[in-house]
């Protein structure tokens, strides 16, 4: 990993050298800088590559194959201190992939700190719920999205950030995908289908439980 990566730290106090020596080692195990991901690309035949999300701790780059095929990479960014990011979203992705659930892992390359998955295209859910749905297609969705729960359930993987926003549950063809399996547990005790249930159904005040009674007529 370059150097420069250390550079992103914020102000370092430099007492002594040895502590300086320990913050810049820390630093340069983290964060994938620009160099680093051209890296990957070029190593994995991949162009094109062009940023379609930035988040707390991951920037997520949209970039294709030779045969033009999409693919996805999570990669740290530099302000970030994640710095097990890819570790865990690979551990947590790959268990949810053996259900069935989540996109479909391909790559990690965990010194640069990069996930690299299958391309969802789709839409966020928070904004799917607010278009033009019927009643049937909600019903469908509602039940597989329900049911990739359970499974995870099953399986003892709490997902952790299933509600909030929707932001973590992308719609394509009208079917959920859940992503984001970076907070994931196994150790947690497991609550997808309650903390869905909850989100689609109960919390109060939420415009989301206001569209879906709305749309199922209840
Ligand atoms: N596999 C994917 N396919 C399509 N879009 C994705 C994929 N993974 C992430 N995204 C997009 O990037 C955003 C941030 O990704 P996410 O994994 O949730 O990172 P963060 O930890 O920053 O929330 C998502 O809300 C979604 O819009
Ligand atoms: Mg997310």
């Amino acid at each position: 990993m370059p150097l420069r990566t250390a550079l992103y730290m914020p102000q370092a106090p430099a007492r002594t050298g040895r502590f300086r020596v320990n913050l810049i080692l820390t630093f340069r195990s983290g964060v994938t800088s620009m160099g680093e991901l051209e890296e990957f690309l070029s190593e994995n035949g991949l162009s094109g590559a062009k940023k379609i999300s930035k988040g707390w701790s991951s920037d997520i780059f949209l970039a294709q194959d030779a045969k033009g095929r999409k693919c996805v990479l999570k990669v740290l960014h530099a302000k970030s201190n994640r710095r097990h990011m890819s570790q865990k979203e690979t551990e947590f992705l790959r268990l949810a992939n053996t259900i069935g659930v989540g996109p479909h892992w391909l790559k990690t390359d965990s010194s640069r700190n990069i996930v690299m998955m299958e391309f969802i295209d789709g839409v966020p859910f928070s904004e799917w719920i607010f278009g033009k749905i019927s009643k049937t297609e909600l019903k469908n969705f509602i039940d597989s999205l329900i049911e990739q729960a359970r499974k995870l359930d099953e399986i003892g993987l709490d997902h952790g950030q299933l509600a909030g926003k929707g932001k973590n549950i992308l719609v394509r063809g009208g079917m959920p995908v859940i992503i984001d399996f970076e907070k994931a547990s196994r150790s947690r005790k497991v609550h997808n289908v309650k903390v869905l249930e909850s989100f689609l159904f109960r919390s109060k005040d939420s415009g989301v439980v206001k569209r879906i009674s709305e749309l199922l007529g209840c």
